[in-house]
């Protein structure tokens, strides 16, 4: 039958039929910490902008503390695309995609405003395009929770000195493992998801994580004393599997896009608004805060003096390295 032999009233009901609008996608977002993070906050944020911006033809759904695997898994969970969307913490992407390690370099992004100039400028950008090649995932927002501040269950810690006699855990990345030897310990790299048990247990005595992460993770039930080290400031990006990002059309992809830049300015306000909040909570709960010696500069001087150039080729070059200190005004190397 040709379309012309068609009668009126089904041609109106073909019509209808094709002029569906596509059916509304609902996404799975792996969150790695659980509920009072940035990284729940960047989340929250991104779903409600993508439910606007796409009119509710999409939305996601976060699935917190690990629910979809373990931080790294993720990572080759939205590679292959069995996974749609994954927060995580940057030092959990690094392995898959090296020249984002510069962001895990220790004392190179040294406040918010760092941060927030690196990912969201000309560098963050070419991070993006370096971590599709490398990593098969396009990083599309960006949490920012602080410097990971160093706690444990036995003792204040100051000095290199007062280290020696913990066993840390470090997340499985070659940098935080050189940054720990650099301060004269063999740190213990472990899955993001083991960490809780392993704190409750003592089969560690320690860990680092930025206070809003120590929160949301409730570590303070199993952590008694926190080091205000600054030697990495946590960036947790929001990544869309690559195959997932393809696939949609031009309009959709900008939609994604533009949900995960709101979500990031959201991230950045958050924790401008809730970070002494939470700091102040952990300590009304018995943690006990110090502050490094002397400025912090017997930890900086070690692992900028050594783990520095050990990391050089992996981020792709010195000139990496020294692209970001030249964006942020500072001397280069
Ligand atoms: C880690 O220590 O593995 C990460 O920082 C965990 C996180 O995503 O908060």
């Amino acid at each position: 039958m040709t379309f012309k032999a068609l009668s009126g009233a089904m041609v109106a009901a073909l019509l209808a039929t094709t002029a569906l609008p596509v059916s509304a996608k609902e996404f799975r977002v792996a969150v790695g910490d659980g509920a009072g993070g940035t990284q729940e906050a960047l989340g929250l944020a991104f779903v409600e902008a993508l439910e606007a911006k796409t009119g509710g033809a999409h939305s996601a759904k976060l699935f917190l503390n690990g629910q979809l695997g373990d931080e790294q898994d993720t990572v080759t969970a939205a590679a292959t695309g069995t996974l749609d969307f994954s927060i995580l913490a940057i030092n959990n992407i690094t392995p898959f995609s090296p020249s984002v390690g510069t962001l895990t370099l220790p004392y190179v992004i040294l406040s918010l405003e760092d941060a927030e100039n690196i990912t969201q400028g000309e560098i963050g950008q070419q991070m993006v395009d370096k971590t599709v090649e490398d990593a098969g995932v396009r990083i599309i927002g960006w949490a920012y929770s602080g410097f990971r501040v160093l706690t444990n269950s036995k003792h204040p810690v100051t000095t290199v000195a007062d280290l020696q006699d913990l066993v840390v855990r470090v997340p499985k990345n070659e940098i935080m493992i050189e940054t720990y030897k650099s301060w004269g310990i063999d740190p213990t790299p472990m899955a993001w998801g083991e960490t809780f048990a392993a704190l409750q247990q003592k089969v560690v005595d320690g860990q680092d994580n930025p206070y809003m992460t120590v929160y949301a993770m409730k570590f303070d039930e199993v952590q008694k004393y926190v080091t205000n080290i600054r030697y990495i400031f946590s960036i947790e990006p929001l990544i869309v599997s690559e195959s997932l990002f393809q696939s949609l059309s031009a309009e959709e992809q900008q939609q994604v896009l533009d949900a995960g830049h709101e979500a990031t300015l959201a991230s950045g306000a958050f924790l401008r608004a809730e970070e002494a909040k939470i700091k102040a909570e952990l300590a009304a709960r018995g943690m006990e805060i110090s502050d490094p010696a002397d400025g912090e500069q017997e930890f900086i001087d070690l692992a900028t003096a050594k783990v520095w150039p050990k990391f050089y080729d992996t981020i792709g070059g010195k000139e990496v390295l020294n692209g970001v200190l030249t964006a942020l005004d500072r001397p280069t190397v």
